[in-house]
């Protein structure tokens, strides 16, 4: 059996409050009280936007390097997804070192665990490198490719995680370009028990083609401190959405 706690789109900044609802300064307290509260848990995974730009590149990197401490001290192992907001305030490696592009896999147990990289814009290319709009967001031909092989080589079961959102949802931005073509692939493999995103700061959950999507709810938003719980077993895959209470 195999426990791990989520989170997703903490936005932190020093200071800053955004969009009148989301309390990006709180979030690093926040990120604290979870993997304090994930203790006992296998391993932790933050699925994007760890970070909101706050104008000031200096003060960016700071709160990333404060943000990462609070990460590497918080007595877990913390694996972690791109989002659009961190590719708006460093390069996709100051988040992800180590991996040389923003998409790589681990195994825990049987289960593979994917991590995917929705920025990217539709003409292909990396945000890092484009003028591009949260609303266009793509999985490259080479990254696709990559999963297909990723899952094609994979013994047990895999859970995908992405920060952009795979289902289908008509109209809906959070969702990427070509997710059609994703689920595709993931519902070929036969393997894949669950997709697990962010983005989507209100959350959401639908079932397609017997895949489950979970979008979990926006860490950033107001005094809450939601986080979801996976547990892994012989049986498959439950997700719990939960929030700690406040002080
Ligand atoms: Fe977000």
């Amino acid at each position: 059996m195999m426990r791990i706690g989520l989170f997703t789109d903490a936005h932190f900044a020093e200071g800053l409050t955004a969009n009148k609802t989301r309390m990006c300064w709180k979030s690093l307290d926040k990120v604290k009280r979870l993997l304090a509260a994930f203790a006992g848990m296998d391993f932790a995974v933050q699925l994007g936007d760890l970070i909101n730009a706050c104008g000031d590149p200096d003060k960016d990197m700071e709160n990333i390097r404060k943000m990462q401490h609070v990460l590497a001290e918080g007595g877990i192992e913390c694996f972690g997804v791109l989002g659009n907001h961190d590719v708006e305030s460093a390069r996709k490696a100051v988040f992800l070192p180590g991996h040389a592009r923003g998409y790589y896999h681990f195994d825990r147990e049987n289960v593979r665990f994917i991590v995917l990289d929705g920025n990217f814009t539709s003409e292909m290319i990396s945000y890092e490198d484009a003028e591009w709009d949260w609303t266009d967001s793509y999985i490259p031909n080479e990254q696709l490719a990559w999963l297909a092989d990723t899952l094609a080589q994979t013994e047990g079961k895999a859970v995908i995680l992405c920060h952009q959102n795979l289902d289908a949802r008509a109209n809906d931005p959070h969702v990427v370009k070509n997710s059609e073509e994703a689920r595709r692939i993931l519902e070929e493999s036969g393997k894949v028990i669950a997709v697990i995103q962010g983005h989507c700061h209100s959350g959401c959950f639908q079932v397609i083609n017997s895949i489950p999507y979970y979008t979990l709810k926006a860490l950033c938003e107001g005094e809450a401190i939601p986080y979801a719980e996976a547990v892994i077993d012989g049986n498959g895959i439950r997700v719990v959405e939960k929030e700690l209470t406040k002080e």
